[in-house]
C-alpha cells in the first residue's frame, strides 16, 4: 500500500466552511490522505476561504505568500484554494500566486480527489462549477470514526435574498435544500458516532424546504423529524433571515424540548432608510414585532444578531436607530462589522461613510453589545441549567461544556464525561464564560 499522505486544511469564515472542511478531509481520506495540524509536514495544503469582507479575502493571499518557502523546499507539495474566494476569484488566484496547484469552489469539492490526481501529473486544476449533481450524495460514504459530542450538518445552501452588500448569492449560488431523508440519515449516522448536539447549517437555513415523500418539509418539520432520533439531545440552527421566520418555527421554539433557546437572527441595521437601501425587504418595526412573537413562544430565548455599521450613506441618526434597536432587543450575542465594499454587489457603487467615523460607530456599538452580553451572562448566576460537556479544561479535573444558551461553562473537579449532559448550578460569570458546579 502506498504511504499515507498528509493534508493540512486551514479554515476561514463561517461554520459552513468548518463543515465543508470536514467533508473535504473525508473525501481526501479516500484518496490516501490523513489530516495533520501543521503545514510543515504536509503533502497538500488546502485553504478553505471566506470572501464575505475584503480583509478575509486578502488574508488568503498573505497566507499563500507564507507558503512560498515551503513549496520551494518541497516541489511535490500541492497547494489548493477552496471556498468562496476560490469561487469568486478562480483563475485570478493562480495568476496572483503561481504556487497554487488547485482551485475548487464550494459546490464542486466532491471532485477534489480527481483534481488532486491531475495535479500529481503536473497539471493545474480549476473547478468553480455549480454542477447538477448533489455533492453530498457523491460524498456520502463518510468513515465511521467516533466524533465529539457536537456537529454541524449543512441542510441548505445559497441565498436568493441579494442584500445589497453581500457576496453570498454569487459565491454560494441560489438557495438549495437537501432532501429530508438524506439529512435524517446523516444525522442518525452522526448520533451513532457519538454526537449529541447537531447545529443545522444554511446561509438561509429557515428558508429550508426539503423534498420528502409527501411534499416539501419546512425547517420546523425537519426539526420535529430530528426530534425523534434517540440519543440526539440538542438541535440548533443558523443562520436565519427575519422574513423566513415562519409560524411553525416560532412555535417549535416553545414546544420542541430538543430545540435550544438560542436564535441568531441578523437585522444588520435599525434604520428603515438603511434597511431599504440594503434591500433587506423588512423594516425595523416588523423585526421588533417578530422578536416579540418569538419571546412569547419562548420567553428565555437568547437572541443573537449581525450588524453592519458605516453602510453607504448611513448618517449618525441612522446609526442611533441601530443603537436604540439594540437597546430595545437586548442581545445575548452579536457580531458586528464595518461595511466592506464587495466588488460586483449593488452597494459597491455608492458613496462611502468616512472610515474613521465608521470605526467610531463600530466601537460604540460593540461597547453597547458587550454590556448587554455581560448583563445577560451575569443574570445566569444562581440558575440551574443543563450543560453538554465537550472537552477537558486547562486545569486538572476541569471540564468545559455549553449551556442551552450557548454560553461556555467551566466546572472544576468535574466527574461528568465528554458527551454527558448534566445539571449545573452557575456560581460565577467571567469575561467570556460561566463557572458552575455539578448538581
Ligand atoms: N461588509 C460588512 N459585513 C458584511 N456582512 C456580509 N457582507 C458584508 C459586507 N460587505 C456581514 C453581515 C452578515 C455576516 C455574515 O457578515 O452582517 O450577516
Ligand atoms: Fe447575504 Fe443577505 Fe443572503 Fe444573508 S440574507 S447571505 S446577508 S444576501
Amino acid at each position: 500500500m502506498a504511504d499515507t499522505k498528509k493534508l493540512y486544511i486551514k479554515t476561514y469564515g463561517c461554520q459552513m466552511n468548518v463543515y465543508d472542511s470536514e467533508r473535504m478531509a473525508e473525501a481526501m481520506g479516500g484518496a490516501g490522505y490523513e489530516t495533520t495540524d501543521t503545514p510543515d509536514n504536509a503533502d497538500m495544503i488546502l485553504l478553505n476561504t471566506c470572501h464575505i469582507r475584503e480583509k478575509a479575502a486578502e488574508k488568503v493571499y498573505s497566507e499563500l505568500g507564507r507558503f512560498k518557502g515551503l513549496k520551494a523546499e518541497k516541489p511535490d507539495l500541492k497547494i489548493g484554494v477552496a471556498g468562496c474566494v476560490a469561487q469568486a476569484e478562480g483563475e485570478e488566484i493562480m495568476r496572483r500566486q503561481p504556487i497554487v496547484d488547485l482551485v475548487v469552489g464550494p459546490q464542486a469539492y466532491h471532485r477534489l480527489p480527481e483534481m488532486e490526481a491531475k495535479t500529481q501529473d503536473g497539471a493545474k486544476a480549476l473547478d468553480t462549477d455549480f454542477p447538477e449533481e448533489d455533492k453530498f450524495e457523491k460524498l456520502k460514504n463518510r468513515p465511521k470514526a467516533k466524533r465529539g459530542p457536537t456537529a454541524f450538518l449543512t441542510v441548505q445552501e445559497g441565498c436568493d435574498k441579494f442584500c445589497a452588500f453581500c457576496v453570498v448569492p454569487y459565491t454560494r449560488g441560489a438557495e438549495v435544500s437537501r432532501p429530508v431523508d438524506r439529512v435524517l440519515s446523516e444525522a442518525r449516522d452522526l448520533v451513532e458516532r457519538g454526537v449529541r448536539e447537531i447545529t443545522l447549517l444554511g446561509q438561509n437555513v429557515n428558508a429550508y424546504h426539503g423534498v420528502s415523500g409527501g411534499g416539501d418539509k419546512t425547517l420546523a418539520q425537519l426539526i420535529w423529524e430530528l426530534d425523534k432520533i434517540d440519543g440526539l439531545e440538542r438541535i440548533r440552527f443558523t443562520t436565519s433571515h427575519p422574513n423566513d421566520m415562519m409560524d411553525d418555527l416560532i412555535e417549535a421554539h416553545g414546544t420542541c424540548s430538543k430545540l435550544m433557546p438560542y436564535l441568531h437572527l441578523p437585522v444588520q441595521s435599525g434604520s428603515n432608510k438603511i434597511l431599504k437601501r440594503m434591500n433587506r425587504n423588512h423594516d425595523r418595526e416588523s423585526y421588533l414585532r417578530l422578536i416579540e412573537r418569538i419571546r412569547e413562544a419562548r420567553p428565555d430565548i437568547l437572541l443573537s444578531g449581525d450588524f453592519i455599521v458605516g453602510f453607504p450613506e448611513e448618517t449618525e441618526a441612522d446609526f442611533q436607530d441601530t443603537m436604540n434597536l439594540i437597546e430595545e432587543v437586548k442581545y445575548g450575542q452579536a457580531y458586528s462589522f464595518k461595511y466592506s465594499t464587495r466588488p460586483g454587489t449593488p452597494a459597491a457603487e455608492r458613496p462611502l461613510v468616512d472610515d474613521s467615523e465608521a470605526s467610531d460607530r463600530l466601537y460604540r456599538l460593540q461597547a453597547l453589545v458587550a454590556q448587554q452580553q455581560r448583563e445577560i451572562q451575569d443574570s445566569m448566576v444562581g440558575r440551574e441549567i443543563q450543560v453538554l460537556f465537550e472537552r477537558a479544561g486547562r486545569f486538572d479535573g476541569q471540564m468545559v461544556g455549553k449551556s442551552e444558551y450557548l454560553h461556555a461553562v467551566h466546572v472544576a473537579d468535574c466527574s461528568a464525561a465528554i458527551g454527558e449532559l448534566a445539571k449545573v448550578r452557575i456560581v460565577k460569570s467571567g469575561t467570556n464564560s460561566l463557572a458552575g458546579e455539578l448538581l
